[in-house]
């Protein structure tokens, strides 16, 4: 038996008495996390069984076919990485790009800027075409851009959170195809919410999260990966420089082999199962329709109180909107008035939008009337009470 005779003592500086937890109730109407449904919030508390029980294999396959659906693919390499967004995100540069390639990222807000980041980590050539935070790219610049630099990749983002642009997509595949090379697609604000094809659009490597459309709390990056950009994998002169999000290691557990990879979150699996049975119980259709309804029922309400909407209607994301913060009023101190005093998140500016506008979230389970009125309501009772006070501050 070990002996504790030689141990010198536990410091016990760090070792004090907390309360169980106990959150404040929130209604999560910013950029995401949107709040998680019911149901998978009960799935989440489900007891853990072990990553390779029969059980949780057959539920890992059932993960995959309903991200299929969900995503409009027929990829095998279709799965939810362990892991955020990001994650998923990395696992796209990280598994098909090789030092030196050309990668031209399409930059129209925050995220297109995470890519480059995250590209020229992997070593590529990065180049960029670049657009205002508010706009999206037509086909014509994107087609100038790509005959210019001849890419490996394509990479852009499908809904842009930062700034509440929904990129059209019509004639992207066709041009990536016509140049060879892969179209690499952000989904992280659009799955669930925004109508997505992966296959008809011709997207080659997508990803996107737990924790907006699929109402499931973050901790999980869905990944998908077409056979075009798998043969891409196969013809990599080096390894994959990333051996957690290596997709030919993580295939040989989400594939037949079943081998151990790493002990996979069981727990999110159950969540997100859940919040993409509920979705598909739905019907994708539907989920487009009931997200376009109540952003209407938002941007009119939002426009007869007088506030001005940063995106013009024919690109705006109907999973987020983002207003103008009217002239005078302290954007950060209203956002900290709604979530102390009303229990209600929403989104600060991001970026070269930072202090200018408000991000208002109506994703997955949040997007209802009854959210869109309680946060009308808001807006129509405190906010000129708040530009008098800020008046009265000055
Ligand atoms: C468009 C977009 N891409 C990527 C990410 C990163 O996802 P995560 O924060 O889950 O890592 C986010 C997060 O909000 C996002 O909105």
């Amino acid at each position: 038996m070990a002996t504790t005779q030689n141990l010198p003592p536990v410091d016990q500086r760090h070792h004090k008495a907390f309360d169980s937890i106990s959150v404040p109730e929130r209604l999560l109407l910013g950029p995401g996390p949107s709040n998680a449904h019911p149901s998978v919030l009960k799935a989440l508390s489900l007891p853990p069984i072990g990553h390779l029980d029969p059980f949780y294999v057959d539920l890992m396959g059932e993960v995959q076919e309903l991200l299929r659906y969900a995503w409009q693919t027929d990829n095998r390499l279709t799965l939810p990485m362990s892991g955020t967004g990001s994650s998923a995100m990395e696992a796209t540069i990280a598994n098909v790009v090789e030092p030196n390639e050309c990668v031209l990222v399409a930059v129209n807000g925050y995220f297109g800027n995470r890519l480059v980041d995250m590209a020229g980590r992997y070593r590529a050539q990065v180049e960029t075409i670049e657009k205002p935070w508010g706009d999206a790219f037509s086909l014509e610049e994107l087609e100038l851009a790509v005959e210019q630099y001849r890419p490996s990749v394509l990479a852009m983002v499908h809904a842009e959170t930062s700034t509440g642009v929904c990129q059209p997509m019509q004639g992207i595949g066709e041009l990536c195809h016509k140049y060879d090379c892969l179209l690499l697609l952000d989904t992280v604000t659009s799955l669930g919410g925004v109508p997505l094809f992966i296959d008809e659009w011709g997207v080659d490597l997508a990803y996107s999260c737990s924790q907006k459309g699929l109402s499931c709390p973050p901790g999980l990056g869905p990944f998908t990966m077409s056979p075009r950009a798998e043969k891409k994998l196969e013809r990599r002169v080096g390894k994959v420089p990333n051996w957690y999000l290596d997709v030919s290691l993580l295939n040989k557990y989400w594939g037949s082999d079943r081998v151990y990879h790493h002990t996979a979150p069981v727990n999110m699996n159950f969540g997100i199962r859940e919040a993409l049975r509920l979705l598909s119980e739905e019907g994708l259709e539907n989920s487009w329709e009931r997200h376009k309804k109540n952003a209407e029922k938002l941007w009119e309400g939002l426009e007869s109180l007088g506030l001005k909407l940063h995106v013009s209607e024919d690109l705006r994301l109907t999973t987020l909107t983002t207003v103008q913060i009217p002239e005078g009023v302290n954007g950060k101190e209203f956002n900290l008035h709604l979530l102390n005093n009303h229990g209600i998140e929403i989104g600060a500016g991001l970026g070269s939008l930072a202090g200018k506008v408000w991000r208002i979230g109506l994703m997955g389970y949040n997007s209802t009337p009854e959210n869109v009125e309680r946060i009308l309501n808001l807006f129509k009772t405190e906010l000129p009470r708040f530009k008098e006070n800020v008046a009265c501050a000055a």
